[in-house]
C-alpha cells in the first residue's frame, strides 16, 4: 500500500451497506479494513464485551496507530435485547473505542448509520432513556416484552441523540474530528430479504415506509453518501443525521423544521 494512503475501518463489512461502502472505499483508493462476524479483517461480535475488545486490540495493530475514518454500520433487526447492544452498545463502543485512533489523523471523519425509524412513534422514550444513560444490562432487561420495532427504533433515535451530543463535544468537533450520522429509508439487503421477496410483505412495507421517489434504495446508494462524508470533500459538516429515503422524512413529517 502506498503511503499516504488513507485508511477507513468499516464494521459490518461483509454484507448491505457495509460491503457496499467497503468496495465504493476501496475503488476510491482507501485502505479498508473490514470488521463483521465473519468474511472479514477483524471477526467480531459487537454485541458483547469480548467482541469490542477483540475490535480495539485488532484495529489497534491493523491501522498502526492511525485511522481517517470510521464507518459504524453494524447492525441488526428483529433481535430483542441484542439489538439493542449491537445497533447502539457496539455503535457507540466502536466509534468510541476507536477515537484515539482518529485523533491521531489531521482531518478525521466518522459515520455511525442510523435510521429513518429513529423518528418514528413506536421508539419508546423509557428505553431510549435507559441506553443513552448507558447501562446495558439495565437496558437490556427493559427490551423484555417490547415489540422488536419499538426496540430497534429505540435503538436508532438513542444512537442519533448520542452521535449530535458527542459530535459537537471537545472529544470530537473540538479536536476535528468531523462525526454524522446517515439514517436510510428502506435499503434492498439481507435485513430485508424476507420482506422484499414476498409480495404481499413488500406491498405492506411500501405504505409503511413511502418513498417519493417511486422505489427503495440499493446499498451502494447509501455507501456513496458515506463516501462523501468520510472524505477530504466534507470539511464542514458535523453532528448532522442526514437521511437518504428517497424522501420519506420530508414527505412523514412535512415541511417544518422546528
Ligand atoms: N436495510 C435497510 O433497509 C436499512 C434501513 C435503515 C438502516 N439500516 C441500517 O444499516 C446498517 C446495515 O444494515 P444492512 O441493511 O446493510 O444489513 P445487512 O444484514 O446486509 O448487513 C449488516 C451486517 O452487520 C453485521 N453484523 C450484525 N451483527 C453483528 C455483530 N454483532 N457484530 C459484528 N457485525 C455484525 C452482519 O453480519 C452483516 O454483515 C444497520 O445498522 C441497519 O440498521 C438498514
Amino acid at each position: 500500500m502506498a503511503p499516504g494512503t488513507p485508511v477507513c475501518l468499516v464494521t459490518g463489512a461483509a454484507s448491505g451497506i457495509g460491503a457496499a461502502t467497503r468496495a465504493s472505499l476501496t475503488a476510491g483508493g482507501w485502505r479498508v479494513i473490514g470488521v463483521d462476524l465473519r468474511d472479514a479483517d477483524i471477526r467480531a461480535d459487537l454485541g458483547t464485551p469480548a467482541g469490542r475488545e477483540t475490535l480495539l486490540r485488532e484495529a489497534e495493530m491493523l491501522a498502526d496507530g492511525a485511522l481517517n475514518a470510521v464507518v459504524a454500520c453494524a447492525g441488526v433487526l428483529g433481535r430483542g435485547a441484542d439489538t439493542l447492544s449491537v445497533n447502539y452498545f457496539g455503535t457507540i463502543a466502536t466509534l468510541e473505542g476507536l477515537r484515539p485512533l482518529l485523533a491521531a489523523c489531521s482531518g478525521a471523519r466518522a459515520v455511525a448509520v442510523g435510521s429513518v425509524a429513529a423518528y418514528f412513534p413506536d421508539a419508546d422514550e423509557a428505553l431510549v432513556a435507559r441506553l443513552l444513560a448507558c447501562n446495558e444490562d439495565a437496558a437490556r432487561k427493559a427490551a423484555a416484552g417490547r415489540e422488536e420495532l419499538a426496540i430497534y427504533a429505540s435503538s436508532k433515535r438513542a444512537l442519533a441523540r448520542w452521535c449530535r451530543a458527542a459530535a459537537v463535544s471537545p472529544d470530537w468537533a473540538g479536536a476535528g474530528i468531523l462525526l454524522n450520522v446517515v439514517a436510510p429509508g428502506l435499503v434492498e439487503t439481507a435485513m430485508n430479504r424476507e420482506t422484499f421477496s414476498d409480495p404481499k410483505r413488500r406491498a405492506q412495507i411500501a405504505a409503511f415506509m413511502p418513498a417519493p421517489l417511486g422505489r427503495h434504495a440499493q446499498p451502494a446508494e447509501i455507501a456513496a453518501l458515506i463516501g462523501f462524508l468520510v472524505s477530504p470533500a466534507n470539511s464542514y459538516m458535523a453532528g448532522q443525521v442526514i437521511y437518504c429515503d428517497g424522501g420519506q422524512e420530508a414527505l412523514q413529517r412535512g415541511p417544518a423544521i422546528s
